[in-house]
């Protein structure tokens, strides 16, 4: 899985912390295709070896057939990134770029660990920060979350709106941008915040409670089992296809624009839960019944993102139905 990289001074090497997870694995995959090298750091706290995959074959796979593109280090950030890092910039000269999405994901988890949320979350972006202030890193990009807003009073919601989270996840999500802002300010750290909306696609791993509502619903709809719904499924949330996604964070990441900006990341739609499991069912062929259990504390009772921020500094905009990329899901 470990590959060297090709030394090139042309094509610029990107760390992506978090690369083999769920929408970190897809960002891997768009840098290489747009010729970039990659370095992935990532504990394998719930990224997966098996998402990289493609990478490790490298005559097959590698850049013009037989250039690796791809390291892989096993590397926790909130201990640090220089000594990771150090064997491969002696070798390959410094990281241009770095795309941070590692992180303890679930918001419900978070309320109950909420010093370990802060810990990774919080504490691994400012090591990111401190890694690229101190060698000139030309831009940070963050996975920041809808989860920052809280329950706001206008929808869609725009960047804007003022922000109060309901979880520790969200605070640390939210506290993560004022240090970008901060060291873009101050230390001249070119930054840009992503506020990625509910995420969904291939590879989104539906093994924990904790896991993505979709992945957990296509996995169990699949086999005809039961989907349990949180509340009264009246809830909605604006879900953006992982393709989509990864065009923005990669279009962020290899811009010297969009400096110090935070940008929503989703489609403009939303939809309750009670009607994406009806349509989940549908699309499986109808066998799964659905059941209700109590609500889940913390939980934002809407969301749906305003997106012309991000079509205009990024030229971004999601293309991806949600039904076609459903579709896409179920077929993985
Ligand atoms: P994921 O769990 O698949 O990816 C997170 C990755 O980070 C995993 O590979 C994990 O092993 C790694 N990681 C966790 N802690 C680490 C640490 N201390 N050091 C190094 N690596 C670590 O989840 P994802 O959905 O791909 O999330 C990627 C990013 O996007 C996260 O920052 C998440 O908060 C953010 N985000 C996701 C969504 C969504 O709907 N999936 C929405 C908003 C924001
Ligand atoms: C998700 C992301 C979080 C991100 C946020 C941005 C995951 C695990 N969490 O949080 O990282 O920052 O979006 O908006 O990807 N539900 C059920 N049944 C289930 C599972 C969930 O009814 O089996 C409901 C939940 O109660 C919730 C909705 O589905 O109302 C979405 O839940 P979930 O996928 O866990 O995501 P968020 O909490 O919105």
């Amino acid at each position: 899985m470990v590959h060297g990289l090709v030394t090139s001074p042309i094509r610029p090497l990107v760390a992506v912390t978090g690369g083999a997870g769920f929408i970190g694995s897809h960002t891997v995959d768009l840098l290489v295709a747009r010729g970039c090298r990659v370095v992935v750091l990532d504990d394998f706290s719930t990224g997966k070896r098996a998402n990289l995959a493609r990478w490790a074959d490298r005559d097959r796979y590698g850049l013009g057939g037989s250039e690796p593109s791809v390291e892989v280090l096993t590397v926790d950030v909130s201990h640090g990134l220089f000594a990771a890092l150090a064997p491969i910039t002696a070798q390959h000269g410094r990281i241009d770029r770095i795309v941070h999405l590692a992180a303890q994901v679930s918001v419900i988890h978070s309320i109950a660990n909420p010093l370990t949320d802060e810990r990774v979350n919080y504490g691994g972006t400012l090591h990111v920060l401190e890694y690229a202030r101190a060698t000139a890193v030309k831009k940070v990009v963050f996975a920041s979350s809808a989860a920052v807003y809280g329950d706001v009073a206008e929808l869609p919601v725009d960047e804007a709106a003022a922000c109060h989270p309901l979880s520790p996840y969200g605070m640390h999500k939210l506290a993560s941008e004022h240090a970008l802002h901060c060291y873009s300010s101050v230390h001249h750290v070119p930054t840009t915040a992503l506020r990625f909306f509910n995420v969904y696609g291939p590879r989104q791993d539906p093994s924990s409670p904790y896991s993505g509502v979709i992945s957990i619903f296509a996995d169990r709809a699949g086999s005809g089992r039961e989907l349990t719904i949180f509340g009264d499924g009246e809830q909605t949330r604006d879900f953006v296809y992982v393709g989509d996604v990864v065009r923005a964070v990669v279009g962020a990441a290899l811009t010297d624009g969009a400096d110090r900006a935070v940008m929503n990341v989703g489609t403009g739609s939303e939809i309750t839960v009670n009607e994406l499991a009806r349509t989940i069912v549908e699309l499986t062929g109808g066998k799964s019944t659905i059941r209700h259990a109590d609500g889940r504390a913390g939980e934002i009772l809407r969301s749906v993102a305003r997106v012309d921020r991000a079509e205009r500094l990024l030229g971004w905009k999601a293309q991806t139905a949600l039904r076609d990329g459903l579709a896409n899901t179920l077929r993985a």
